[in-house]
């Protein structure tokens, strides 16, 4: 069974979904404002007749015709590569120079060095992963990259222990949450081949746990924003209506200059709370990206 079908009906166009689902993903570099600007790194590529594109949403993302891993502003740390839409959570999150911020599953740091500009590389920023293998790429990257306000810690973050810091509530934190990957199918065509309901509700489990631990972690008044690369409605809303129900918190609205859809509140029999609409689902043919979901929760307590 290809699990795609299971999401048919949820999508406004599905033979555009099945369409774009198959089609190669475009490549794209964020600008590391830490040690570059737009302009810089236009300047550069143009000059090394690399030819970009700007996104509409975000100034910062270019998408390549090319690959840019052997160009000078991929060597000088100046870009990144990282997909589209994965540059969504960091953008929503918007934490400001001098937070606490705490990445629960930051590997292999895409996000994690986003955080970092965003917060001016000042503040105090945790990127934490339960794998250490991955954690290396982490610091391969940060460091490449510039970042120097980054605490990495290898725990699992269902039990995150705040001890070895000098704090213990964050301002802010941000699950992007280890999930059924289905989203990812332009980049991994495999990523459907060993796709079973048992992984899903597996990694959902894992999801809530993780997004409860950040919740209690993040001050009162704080944010949290959950993500997740899959269509699974057994992980995205589910998840987010337990933890709704389990931890002191809400759900916020929030826009985005990308095309969306609201989080569902049916799936197989299965209700969900209402404000579960206020997540975004990201389907790959409304922006010509990956698949994506994206919540962002307010902590009330
Ligand atoms: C979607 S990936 C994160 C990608 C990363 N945020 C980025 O943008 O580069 C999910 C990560 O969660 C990690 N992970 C899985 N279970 C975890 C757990 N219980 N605690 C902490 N990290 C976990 C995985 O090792 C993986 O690196």
């Amino acid at each position: 069974m290809n699990p795609l079908d299971r999401y048919e009906p949820l999508v406004d166009d599905p033979e555009a979904f099945r369409a774009a689902c198959e089609r190669p993903l475009p490549y794209a570099v964020r600008v590391n404002t830490i040690k570059a600007d737009r302009e810089r790194v236009r300047a550069a590529f143009e000059e090394a007749g690399v030819a970009y594109e700007p996104t509409d949403w975000n100034a910062d993302l270019l998408v390549l015709e090319g690959k840019a891993g052997r160009t000078w502003p991929y060597f000088l740390g100046w870009i990144h590569g990282q997909e589209v839409v994965s540059a969504l959570p960091a953008t929503v999150l918007d934490p400001g120079p001098g937070e606490r911020v705490w990445d629960a599953c930051a590997a292999p740091g895409s996000k994690t060095t986003q955080l970092a500009a965003l917060m001016e590389d000042r503040g105090t920023l945790v990127g934490n992963d339960n794998n250490l293998g991955r954690l290396s790429a982490l610091r391969h990257n940060a460091e490449r990259l510039g970042v120097t306000n980054l605490v990495v810690t290898n725990q699992d973050a269902r039990n995150f222990s705040t001890k070895p810091l000098a704090f213990d509530e964050f301002d802010r934190a941000i699950v992007d949450a280890p999930c059924s990957c289905e989203g990812t199918c332009r980049k991994n065509p495999t990523a459907l081949e060993d796709w079973t309901l048992e992984h899903v509700r597996q990694v959902a489990g894992i999801q809530k746990g993780i997004l409860k631990r950040a919740v209690q972690a993040t001050r009162e008044g704080g944010t949290v924003v959950y993500s997740t690369c899959t269509f699974a409605p057994e992980e995205n809303e589910a998840v987010l209506d337990h933890v709704l129900g389990e931890e002191a918190c809400r759900l916020v609205s929030f826009d985005v200059d990308l095309e969306t859809s609201p989080g569902v509140t049916e799936w197989e029999g299965e209700t969900f709370h209402p404000s579960v609409e206020r997540a975004h689902r990201v389907y790959p043919h409304q922006n010509d990206t990956g698949g994506f979901f994206c919540a962002k929760l307010e902590v009330t307590g």
